[in-house]
């Protein structure tokens, strides 16, 4: 409850373009480190992808850029099973390229659960995570569903 009254506040005050740095972050929410990056996993707040992107950028990082199988498996253990979480990746760019918010760039790393990217609809362009069977796997979206998310650090930002 604490931390979603933190995060409303970051939310609300519209705090200008000042990343947070490490110690602010240490003082101000939860994260984990895990090699260079930091990650914030909101497990109280849901919100559609784009909300969730600004309020990542409002705490001075990025809704998350998963670079390897590594970097998921080191991640996993730190999300709630039964929740799901939005990434950076999605194809609203280019139908059926992923590509990351985060780098901008296509995405280096995506592992699909099964039958996944479906595009159901043809309205699913953000990339979510969740536990579809016993790992966190990608899944498409449509973005303006409510969901979780991740939000990554530098380790050397701020
Ligand atoms: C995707 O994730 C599953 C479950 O963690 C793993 O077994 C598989 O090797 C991964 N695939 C790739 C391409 O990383």
């Amino acid at each position: 409850m604490l931390k979603y009254l933190i995060l409303l506040l970051f939310w609300m005050s519209d705090i200008e373009a000042s990343p947070l740095g490490r110690q602010e972050l240490a003082n101000n929410i939860r994260y984990i480190q895990i090699g260079s990056k930091f990650y914030y996993n909101e497990d109280a707040l849901r919100i559609n992808w784009f909300g969730a992107s600004n309020i990542c950028r409002q705490l001075g990082g990025f809704l998350v850029n998963l670079e390897s199988e590594e970097e998921l498996k080191l991640l996993s253990p730190h999300l709630h099973p039964s929740l799901s979480y939005w990434t950076s990746f999605n194809d609203l760019a280019v139908p059926g390229i992923f590509a990351s918010s985060t780098s901008g760039r296509n995405a280096r790393y995506l592992n699909w659960s099964a039958g996944q990217p479906d595009n159901t609809g043809g309205v699913e362009h953000c990339v979510e995570l969740w536990r579809s069977s016993t790992s966190f796997q990608m899944n498409d979206v449509q973005c303006e569903t409510i969901l979780h998310f991740i939000c990554e650090f530098e380790a050397d930002s701020g």
